[in-house]
């Protein structure tokens, strides 16, 4: 393993999951077309400075705030300049002598560290400090804004799809998004990192982007066409999404009101999906209490958890989706499955079951006409 130096709660709160050299290489094939003579390059969280390849610039910067690491770095890398700092803290072109003038790249994988999530989250602490207009409670979307303050020509770098597709973290990344266009992104799948494979993969994606007066949208965002390897790319807005038809969160005057009242545990994206329960027994917190005229949408949500394994990586953190005039003509599939899974549901259902052989091809039909080419 290449970080080796590091333990493990150290390797989680610098998020020091070094890049294997096959996705370093494809980095520097997307920004080949833009390299200058006169230009600097930087990877403001080198590591051992992998990314820090020679490409003719006049300039190059490596950054890291993990000393151990910028030894390494400093042996296997001759006439790169090496800075032992935290790269998001006083951050200008001055602080690592990078000319005003010079067309500046940044390349590289920034660490992502959501602190509220609640994955690790008993070790999880971050000691250093951010400037003020860096601060996020995810460190990836600092490393972001950083570029965006040291005026950065062109950016490629890996992060989690999720700051660009969820619209609440597209948000947080503020001047960035008003400031940059995304022109290329290829979606990786977190398992080509070794440690991260004994969890549920996430999309990451290598995303180049360009300074741009012009930024970019949300819709922008939701019309791009992101790349995945030998297959034709993924597009958010190729597909509806269950989120216009239930309510995925608890409402504010959340309670049960009837004694056969519903519930289904709160909703995020197919990921959380995938460790959550649907359909619950008992109110809580974090239950719906479903209106019951949308429950063939739940049930339809209930019967979708259990096809997840049809769906590629790269679906992990959309909504769960759907096609409306498709799922009416095989809502008796649908019904029939929850009911056959929750049996305590049958009552609050009008139509009647189908047996089961029909109802799983009638499936099968479903999810591969509504995944179309994505489908496993
Ligand atoms: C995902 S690793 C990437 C390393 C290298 N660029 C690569 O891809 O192989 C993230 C790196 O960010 C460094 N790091 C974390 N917080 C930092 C900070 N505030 N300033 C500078 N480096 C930081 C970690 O020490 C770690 O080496």
């Amino acid at each position: 393993m290449s970080q080796a130096h590091l333990a493990y709660e150290s390797r989680v709160n610098l998020g020091s999951y070094y890049t294997p050299p096959e996705i370093v290489g494809t980095a520097w094939e997307m920004i080949a077309p833009y390299l200058r003579s006169q230009m600097t390059v930087i990877d403001s969280a080198c590591g051992y400075g992998d990314f820090l390849k020679d490409r003719g610039q006049a300039i190059t910067i490596g950054c890291d705030i993990d000393e151990t690491a910028i030894e390494v770095a400093q042996k296997h890398n001759d006439g790169v300049r090496f800075f032992q700092t935290n790269a998001l803290c006083d951050v200008s072109r001055a602080k690592f002598g990078i000319p005003e003038e010079s067309y500046l790249i940044v390349v590289g994988n920034p660490p992502y560290n959501d602190k509220t999530s609640l994955i690790r989250q008993s070790i999880k602490r971050v000691d250093f400090e951010i400037d003020d207009d860096l601060a996020c409670r995810d460190l990836g979307i600092s490393f972001l804004r950083s570029y965006d303050k040291l005026g950065a020509d062109l950016v490629c770098v890996l992060h989690p799809l999720s700051y660009l597709i969820k619209s609440t973290n597209f948000r947080l990344l503020k001047e960035f998004t008003a400031n940059y266009r995304l022109i290329d992104g290829l979606l990786i799948s977190s398992w080509e990192f070794p440690e991260s494979a004994k969890h549920t993969p996430f999309p990451i994606v290598l995303a180049l982007y360009e300074r741009d007066t012009q930024g970019m949208t949300y819709d922008f965002i939701r019309s791009f066409r992101f790349r995945i390897d030998g297959k034709n790319g993924f597009c958010l807005s190729d597909f509806d999404y269950i989120a216009g038809y239930v309510d995925k969160y608890p409402k504010k005057k959340n309670r049960p009101t009837y004694h056969d009242s519903l519930f289904f545990w709160t909703m995020r994206d197919i990921n959380a999906l995938k460790r959550n329960r649907t359909f619950v027994e008992n109110y809580s917190t974090n239950t719906i209490v479903i209106d019951k005229q949308k429950l063939d949408y739940y049930a339809y949500i209930d019967v979708f958890k259990r096809n997840l394994h049809r769906l590629p990586f790269y679906f992990g953190n959309c909504d769960v989706l759907i096609d409306d005039d498709l799922f009416k003509q095989y809502k008796s599939a649908f019904i029939s499955d929850t009911v056959r899974h929750h049996p305590f549901l049958k009552k609050h259902f009008q139509i009647g079951p189908i047996a089961e052989q029909q109802t799983d091809s009638e499936l099968d039909t479903y999810f591969k006409l509504l995944f179309r080419e994505h489908h496993l």
